[in-house]
C-alpha cells in the first residue's frame, strides 16, 4: 500500500471511512487522531470513547466494532490495538516502515508528499519589516528569523508564498530627518556608510529642534513639503529608503531571504482615502475630536466605556494618516491585489493590541462590504535579552546592531571550527564558520517558543551538544561521513533489496523518520517553528542511539542496504529539516 507522507491522516481518513460504513458517520463519530506515546504505539484514536458516552454504548466495543470494519490494506499496514476505556493504537508495521521510507527518499519527495495542506492557498508573510533610515539592530532579528522560518514551511506544505517587507518607511520623522540633511550632511560619510551617516544626521535633526523651536516649524514644513510631493523632498526620501534597504539587503543575503515586495507603509498613501470612505459609509468609523476611530464595544479594552478608552485611529485629528490607516489598506491590498488565502504579520508582543484591533476592524469591514476574508495571524515573539533578563546591550550600553552580532557569530564559529578542524584549509574554515555562526544565531531564536523571552547566549548556541545548530549540522556531517568512508555517494545510496527495519534502534529510528511529517504539520499549523526543531534534536538522538547499536556496513547484504537507508533518511530529513529552517548545511565540519 501506498501510505502518504502524512501518515496520521491516512488513519484519520481509514477510520473515517469504516464508520461510515458502519453508519457512525453520519451520528457524528469523529476519529481524533494524535500521535500517540510511544510505549503504546504511533498513533492513537481517542474518538470512540467520547461517541460512544453520548450514545449511551460501551466504548470498547464501538471501537472493536470500527477496527473490524477497517479497510485490509490499513490492517496490514499496522497493528492495531484496543486500550483503557476504548483507545485504539495503530503501530506501523515495520513492512510499511520500510515502505513509507522508500517513497520518501529526497526532499523533493517529502515537498511534493507535504506539499498538500496548503494546496492552492496564498499566504502573505510580512516579516522583518524594518524601519528606514536607521540600521537593524538585535531587535530586528526575531522577526527576521521566524518570519523566513514561517515562510518556508508554508511553501514546503504546498502555499503560495509572497514575502513583503512592510518597511516603516513614512512618517514625522523624515521632517526632522531632511532638517538635518540639508543642513549638516557629509559626502563622504554617505559614500561609505550612509544609513549611519543618516542615523547621525536624524540625530543632529531632533536635537535641533525642540518643541516650541523656530527649528521644529522649519522641520515640519519639510514633512509637509515631502507630504505635497515637492521633488527636492520626494528625491531624499527616495535616497533614504534605496540606501536602507541596500543596508538591509546584506542583513537578508547572511540570513538567506530573499523578498518578493517591499511594499512599505507609503506605498499606501493613495490607499488610505478609500478605507476613510469605507468604514465611514459603513458606519464602522466614528468622529471623535475631529478623529476618525473605530471602538469595539464587544471588547473590554477596545470599547467606548472601557476604562481608558483606547479607540483605533483609523485618521489623526490634523487628517494625518498613521500605522493604522496603513494597515488597513494593507489588509484590503493584499487581499484584493494578492489574493491572499491568509496574512501572517510577525511583530514583538507589543503590537499585540494594535493587530488585535486591526483584526477586529477587518473583520467588520470585510464583512460589511462582502469582501473575502483571508485568515489573519499575528505571529508574535518575546524580547531578546541578555543573560541577565535584561535588554542586550553592548559594554558601553548601546544597541546591538545585527551587523556586528552576525560578524562576532562568525568570528566566535570560526574559532570553533578551527580548533576542531585544524587541518581543513582556511577557506573551508572560513565557509563553515559561516554556516555555523549565522545557523547558530538563527537556530537559538527557532529552538525555544516564540512567545518567551529569549536569552541570547553564545556559549549555550555554540555549544556542540545539546539543542543547538552545531550539534544538528554536526550531525549531518557525521552521517555523510559514513558515506565517505564507505566510498558511497550520498545522492544515490545503494539500498537496493533492503529488509524492513528490525533491531530496536532500526525501528525506533525509522519510527522517527516518518514523523517528521507531524513535526512540519505541527509547526506549521501553530506557526511555531520550534517544533521542527525540537524534533530535529530528537531525530539526531535517535540516529545516535542506532549507530551506537547497528553496525551499518556489514556483509550480509540486506542488513546493509536498509541500514544504509535509514543513514540516508536521516539525512535527508536533518538536511530538509534544518533547510526549512532557513539553515545552511554542511559536507563536513
Ligand atoms: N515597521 C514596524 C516596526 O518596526 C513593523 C511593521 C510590521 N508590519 C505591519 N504591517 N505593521 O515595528
Amino acid at each position: 500500500m501506498d501510505l502518504p507522507f502524512h501518515v496520521a491522516s491516512h488513519v484519520d481518513l481509514a477510520l473515517r471511512a469504516a464508520a461510515n460504513r458502519l453508519g457512525l458517520a453520519e451520528r457524528g463519530f469523529q476519529p481524533e487522531v494524535r500521535v500517540a506515546d510511544p510505549a503504546h504505539g504511533d498513533f492513537q484514536a481517542n474518538g470512540a470513547l467520547a461517541f460512544a458516552k453520548r450514545e449511551k454504548q460501551n466504548p470498547r466495543a464501538v471501537a472493536q466494532q470500527i477496527v473490524d470494519a477497517l479497510d485490509a490494506d490499513t490492517q496490514a499496514a499496522f497493528d492495531i490495538a484496543l486500550a483503557g476505556p476504548g483507545f485504539i493504537n495503530f503501530r506501523l508495521k515495520p513492512a510499511a516502515l520500510l515502505a513509507w521510507l522508500g517513497r520518501y527518499d529526497s526532499e523533493e519527495h517529502l515537498h511534493t508528499g507535504a506539499s498538500s495542506a496548503h494546496a492552492q492557498q496564498t499566504w502573505v508573510v510580512d516579516y522583518s519589516s524594518p524601519n528606514t533610515a536607521k540600521q537593524m539592530h538585535v531587535g530586528h532579528l526575531r522577526s527576521a528569523v521566524i518570519g523566513e522560518a514561517i515562510c518556508r514551511l508554508l511553501a514546503f506544505t504546498g502555499a503560495r508564498v509572497i514575502r513583503d517587507n512592510h518597511l516603516g518607511d513614512w512618517g514625522t520623522q523624515f521632517g526632522k530627518l531632511i532638517y538635518g540633511y540639508k543642513r549638516w550632511a557629509d559626502p563622504a560619510a554617505l559614500a561609505t556608510d550612509a544609513i549611519e551617516e543618516l542615523e547621525r544626521l536624524y540625530k543632529l535633526g531632533n536635537n535641533a529642534t525642540p518643541e516650541g523651536s523656530p527649528a521644529l516649524d522649519e522641520a515640519r514644513a519639510e514633512l509637509v513639503k515631502l507630504q505635497n510631493g515637492d521633488p527636492e523632498n520626494v528625491a531624499l526620501w527616495q535616497k533614504f529608503s534605496e540606501v536602507s534597504l541596500a543596508a538591509f539587503q546584506q542583513i537578508y543575503d547572511r540570513l538567506g531571504i530573499t523578498f518578493d515586495h517591499n511594499l512599505g507603509e507609503s506605498f499606501y498613501n493613495d490607499k488610505v482615502d478609500r478605507v476613510y470612505r469605507e468604514l465611514t459609509e459603513t458606519g464602522l468609523a466614528e468622529n471623535s475630536n475631529g478623529a476618525l476611530v473605530v471602538f469595539h464595544d464587544e471588547h473590554p479594552r477596545f470599547s467606548r466605556n472601557a476604562e481608558r478608552p483606547n479607540p483605533f485611529m483609523v485618521r489623526k485629528a490634523d487628517g494625518a494618516s498613521g500605522y493604522a490607516s496603513t494597515d488597513l489598506a494593507t489588509a484590503l491590498y493584499r487581499t484584493e491585489h494578492f489574493k491572499a488565502d491568509g496574512i501572517v504579520v510577525v511583530t514583538d508582543f507589543r503590537q499585540g493590541d494594535h493587530f488585535e484591533q486591526l483584526f477586529l476592524t477587518v473583520k467588520k469591514w470585510f464583512a460589511a462590504k462582502n469582501y473575502r476574508l483571508p485568515e489573519l495571524h499575528h505571529v508574535t515573539f518575546g524580547a531578546v535579552t541578555g543573560e541577565d533578563g535584561k535588554a542586550l546591550k553592548t559594554r558601553s550600553g548601546d544597541v546591538i546592531k545585527l551587523k556586528a552580532l552576525l560578524d562576532e557569530a562568525e568570528d566566535r564559529a570560526f574559532a570553533l571550527v578551527t580548533e576542531k578542524s585544524p587541518e581543513f584549509p582556511e577557506t573551508e574554515r572560513r565557509d563553515i564558520a559561516r554556516a555555523v555562526g549565522i545557523g547558530a544565531v538563527q537556530y537559538a531564536d527557532l529552538s525555544q517558543n516564540r512567545s518567551s523571552n529569549y536569552v541570547f547566549s553564545w556559549d549555550k548556541m555554540l555549544a556542540l551538544d545539546g539543542n543547538t545548530a552545531p550539534y544538528l549540522l554536526y550531525a549531518v556531517a557525521r552521517v555523510r561521513s559514513i558515506f565517505r568512508k564507505a566510498g558511497l555517494d550520498p545522492a544515490q545510496p545503494p539500498t537496493a533489496g533492503a529488509s524492513a527495519p528490525e533491531t530496536p534502534q532500526e525501528l525506533a529510528l525509522a519510527r522517527k523518520l516518518v514523523q517528521f511529517s507531524d513535526a512540519v504539520q505541527l509547526a506549521t499549523n501553530q506557526l511555531r517553528p520550534h517544533f521542527l526543531g525540537l524534533y530535529l534534536y530528537e531525530l539526531a538522538g535517535a540516529y545516535s542511539a542506532f549507530y551506537a547499536a547497528d553496525k551499518v556496513i556489514v556483509d550480509d547484504p540486506a542488513v546493509r542496504a536498509r541500514r544504509l537507508l535509514l543513514c540516508h533518511r536521516t539525512l535527508i530529513v536533518l538536511e530538509t529539516g534544518l533547510h526549512l529552517l532557513g539553515l545552511r548545511t554542511l559536507e563536513r565540519m
